[in-house]
């Protein structure tokens, strides 16, 4: 155990790293406190601190969120770095960041899968206590082999410890290479929930929801939110999902594939990026990529949208630049996870 004084523009703070906790991350956001964070994988650079003193280890090599700026002056990633004796950190903390549920670690049993697409596989683990997060966020599952990898939850929270996600196989993947066969009964650890793309209940704009490949679940999850908790006053919901060919978008099935087709104000749009073959599969939607999908439908209208995405960084990065620079929606209308 290991205590951290953590100094930061808002004041100190002293919070204790337990042995359960992977991270110095991990430890301050089970303390409620506003360590700026994103990702949890290495990935964002969000959660770069600077260490003032003591002895911590680090637990990826050559993490892509730090540059090569960041090494020379001396920094760490909170969420790839432990305290192994009592240290003191300097970083700059993000209020949006302070969890309004503290993130916990439960054991799972795997209990259900269900095939979305060629690559894409529902899996439902059960814990025995409520499964307690936003709709849209994010938990880091381990499974029985010790990988952690972060899933976006697809369901909405409940009291019966059900948690679904889905998964897109990524070939030679550590996690994800063999989960289109999941063995019903095996055991996870869900560590959760983080992230701040979360559904927003105290808004009645209407919704744009955007997805490219894994980027699905959290999407789906919103749209089970918005069904779930603003029946008064139910906005309009657009989904836009985009893949490279019919198969990775479920053709025209995927509202029913996802239990969605009894929304009446969801209206979806799936997009793929590689037309070849299209025709012949019968194919008779968008093609293109699907942040040109949304500029050439929406345009400036989606100033006056909450906006949510999530997918691959470069799907991430395009709708970004589409949104905040050439449309000036305001930032706060805008939600995201890249997927690192
Ligand atoms: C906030 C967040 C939420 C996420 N939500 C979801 C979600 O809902 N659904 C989802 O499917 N994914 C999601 N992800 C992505 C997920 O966390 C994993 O990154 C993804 O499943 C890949 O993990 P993996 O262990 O299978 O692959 P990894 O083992 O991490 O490998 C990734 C890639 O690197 C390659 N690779 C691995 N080792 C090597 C090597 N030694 N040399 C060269 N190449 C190598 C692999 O072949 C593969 O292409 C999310 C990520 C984040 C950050
Ligand atoms: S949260 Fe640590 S690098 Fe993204």
């Amino acid at each position: 155990m290991s205590t951290v004084h953590l100094t930061s523009s808002d004041g100190t703070f002293n919070f204790t790293q337990s042995d359960d906790d992977y991270s110095i991350l991990q430890a301050a956001l089970r303390n409620q406190l506003p360590f700026p964070y994103e990702c949890n994988a290495g990935g964002c650079g969000s959660c770069r601190f600077i260490p003032m003193s003591g002895e911590y280890e680090t637990l990826m090599d050559s993490p892509p969120g730090l540059s090569k700026r960041d090494i020379r002056k001396g920094m760490q990633l909170a969420c790839q770095t432990r305290a192994t004796s009592n240290m003191e950190l300097k970083v700059r903390a993000d209020e949006e960041c302070r969890p309004s549920i503290v993130p916990r670690l439960r054991t799972a049993t795997l209990e259900s899968c269900q095939t979305i697409t060629h690559d894409i596989v529902a899996i439902g683990l059960r814990t025995a206590t409520a499964a307690q997060f936003l709709p849209g966020q994010y938990a880091i599952l381990t499974n029985g082999e010790g990988v952690r990898r972060c899933y976006s939850m697809s369901n909405t929270p409940n009291e019966d410890g059900a948690w679904e996600f889905q998964i897109k196989r990524v070939p030679g993947g550590a996690f994800s290479d063999g989960i289109l066969d999941p063995i019903v009964g095996d055991s996870y650890t869900i560590d959760g929930p983080y992230g701040m793309a979360f559904l927003r209940t105290d808004s009645n704009r209407d919704i744009l929801c955007v997805a490219g490949g894994s980027g699905l679940s959290p999407m789906v999850s919103i749209i089970r939110g918005v069904a779930a908790e603003m029946r008064d006053s139910s906005p309009q919901v657009h989904l836009f999902y985009g893949g490279r060919t019919p198969r990775d978008v479920a053709g025209n099935k995927l509202t029913e594939l996802l239990g969605l087709d009894s929304l009446d104000r969801l209206c979806v749009t799936s997009v793929i990026s590689e037309p070849e073959d299209a025709t012949s599969l019968g194919w008779d939607g968008e093609i293109g990529f699907v942040h040109e999908s949304v500029e050439r439908n929406f345009s400036v209208s989606v100033t006056d949208m909450e906006i949510y995405f999530a997918g691959p960084p470069a799907m991430t990065e395009a709708l970004q630049r589409l949104l905040m620079i050439d449309l000036q929606v305001p930032f706060d209308q805008i939600h995201f996870d890249r997927f690192f």
